[in-house]
Order: C-alpha cells, then structure tokens, then sequence
C-alpha cells in the first residue's frame, strides 16, 4: 500500500497492541516523543530520554521515513553518551511483536520541514492471523481471502456496530468470518455448492470458539443475481474480494489477460447493477478488482468507468480532505502474488 505513514493527534490512551491487528493494514504505531527543526535535531536526539528500561545492553533500530538515514547517527551518540550499549540491527515487525526485553524500535519521520522522533508502541503479528487462519476446519488455499486483507476491507467499509455485511462471492467465508469478529451479522452468497457447506461449517466453528452473538446466513446463489435473495435496500455493505479469473502460475500472455478480463468485466457489470438494487442508499462496496500484466508487462484492467456508468455507484474516498489523504483505489500487491489487487471503495449514489 502506498502510503507509508500517519500523523494522528488523539487524546484519549490507546490499547496500541490490540489497535495495531485490528487495523490490519497497519504495521507499527509509535508515539511521537518530540518534533523539532532540522537544525535542532541531533541536540534534541542526544538529550532526549529514549530508553527507560534498566538494562545497559540493547538492541535497537530506527525507521527512517522521508529523511536520510544519516541521521541514525545521532542515536548511536545518544546511547553512547548515556553509556548504553546498542547494536542497532532491523528486525522484521512480527518479531518486533514478540521481542520484549532489551529492545527499542524508534521512527525517524521528517513531514514538511518538521522532524518527528516516535517510539513504536506495537508491531503488527500476522502469525497471530496465521492461527485462526489454519485452526479453522476448512481452509481452501487457492482461493481464499487471506485474513489481513479481509480485516482491512472490512474497516474500509467504516460501519456502524451491528451493521448487516454482505460477501456475494464469500467462498469458504474468510471476509465473513473477520465481520463477525468485529461485531456486524452477515450474509453470504457462494456458486460452489460445496464451499457453502465448508462455508456453513466455518462459521459455526468459529460461532462456537470465539462465543461470537453475531449471526450468519449463508447459501447458494449467484452474485449476478442478488435481488432475488434479498430486499430491496436492505443491505448495509456489501464487502468482498470476488471471483479473481483462473490461478496463474505464471504472468499470463495477452490472449489470456483478455479473455480474463473479458469474463471479468461481464460478471462484475451484472453484479454492480444487482448490488445497487439491495443495497441501502449512499451503502458502500469494499471490493477488490484484479489487474493483470502480462508475459510482455503490458497492463490489463476492468473498465471501471462502463461499469459505474451503468450502476449507482461513485468512487469514495474516506480520507478525502484529511491530512493523511490516501488514493483510490489502492493497490495491494506481495511480491509473490501473480496478480495486482487493486482495493476500490463506491458508495451508492442515486442518478437524477
Ligand atoms: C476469491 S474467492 C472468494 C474468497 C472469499 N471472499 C473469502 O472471504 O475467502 C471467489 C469465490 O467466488 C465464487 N464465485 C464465482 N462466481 C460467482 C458468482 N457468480 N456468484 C457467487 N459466487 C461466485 C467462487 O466459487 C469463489 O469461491
């Protein structure tokens, strides 16, 4: 994802461990100990008061962000000059997560002509996803959401406690399962008559283990199809990572990424049009939409533009206007991933 940092000024404590994998998308937060001009940065470092364990031995790092890193210098001094002994060596943020003592991680961000030094609080775990995601009775690999992707769509839906979620392309309920654990009911629709079963069986599992209020009503049925399931209006969001086209094993030749897209921009205009029967008005679709490079690294993307002319629907952006103003869509892309996953947020707009 694009953007890198966050500035918040908030006035109430926060639980940062617990916040850090509920957001999902995030990897660190870090409270800020001080900001300062460029010209009183290495005087401020040195004289900050940066550790406050008790051990004269630590391992240390420090994220530069926007500023040259350089500037990790004036840490080194600091704990020279207070007779700490520091290794400054990364670390991965999953073992940031669980290394407690003798460790210090600290963020270098410079945002206009201000330094800011922050000291990170909580690290993102996604081996704490890993466990739910593998201690569930059904897991399908090759076409499941993975969790932290599941949990950030469903923040991007910015709802109300007990909202009614809707995944029409729900697979073995992956999205479904992380809404219910955020505490909204919902609704799932899945083609594969099996998955609906394995479905089925997931969420009462997790129902069961995690003593979840939330309810869930899932069945077989087609997303193109929507308005006959439900009523008009009734649904609060719809959240869902869809069908993606054929797995690939490799970048796919042009023939192929056309073909795909093809099908693609077929099924997901009927969809659209579906969706904005049921949904409430001004409802959201969090929704990832594939984008394919090919053999030949040439772009193929669903027409956004003819699928929004023919449903209700506008690109939203919730940051609009903010201080942290983050792009629409944003891409979402592993190195190993074959595809780029490109996360689009609309809102149902009715036409004049
Ligand atoms: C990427 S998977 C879904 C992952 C799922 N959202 C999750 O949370 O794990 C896409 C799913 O869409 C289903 N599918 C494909 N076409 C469909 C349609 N027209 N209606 C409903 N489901 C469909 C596929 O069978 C497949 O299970």
């Amino acid at each position: 994802m694009e953007q890198r940092s966050a500035l918040l000024e908030i006035s109430d404590t926060i639980d940062a461990k617990t916040i850090v994998n509920e957001l999902a998308g995030t990897v660190k937060i870090a409270e800020v100990l001080f900001s300062c001009k460029d010209s009183e940065l290495k005087e401020k470092i040195e004289a900050a008061s940066l550790y406050d364990g008790t051990s004269n031995k630590i391992i240390y790092f420090v994220e530069v962000i926007n500023a040259s890193p350089s500037l990790r210098e004036h840490f080194k001094r600091h704990f020279k000059m207070i007779g700490i002994k520091a290794l400054h060596k990364s670390l991965a943020p999953h073992t940031i997560a669980k290394t407690k003592q003798g460790y210090v991680d600290f963020i270098l961000l410079r945002q206009g002509s201000l330094y800011y030094v922050a000291k990170t609080l909580a690290c993102a775990d996604p081996f704490k996803f890993k466990e739910r995601d593998v201690s569930r009775p059904v897991i399908e690999p090759k076409i499941m959401s993975s969790i932290r992707l599941s949990r950030m769509l469903v923040n991007l839906a910015g709802l109300l406690p007990r909202a009614t979620i809707l995944d029409p392309f729900c697979g073995i309920g992956t999205v479904l399962q992380e809404a219910m654990l955020m505490g909204f009911d919902v609704k799932g629709v899945e083609l594969d008559e099996s998955r609906v079963k394995n479905c089925i069986e997931n969420l009462k599992w997790l129902k069961e283990s995690y003593q979840l209020k939330e309810s869930f009503d899932v069945f077989h049925g087609d997303a193109t199809r929507l308005s006959e399931y439900f009523a008009k209006e009734s649904i609060d969001a719809i959240v869902t990572e869809p069908e993606l086209g054929p797995l690939l094993k490799k970048r796919p030749s042009e023939a192929e990424a056309k073909t795909t897209i093809a099908r693609l921009q077929a099924l997901y205009e009927k969809f659209f049009k579906e969706a904005s029967v049921v949904l409430k008005p001004f409802g959201r679709i969090v929704i990832v939409i594939p984008r394919f490079r090919t053999e030949n690294f040439k772009l193929f993307d669903v027409d956004i533009e003819k699928i929004l002319s023919e449903a209700d629907f506008k690109i939203h952006n919730p940051t609009k206007g903010t201080a942290i103003e983050m792009s629409i869509p944003q891409i979402y892309k592993e190195e190993w991933h074959r595809i780029e996953r490109q996360i689009y947020i609309f809102e149902k707009h009715l036409r004049h």
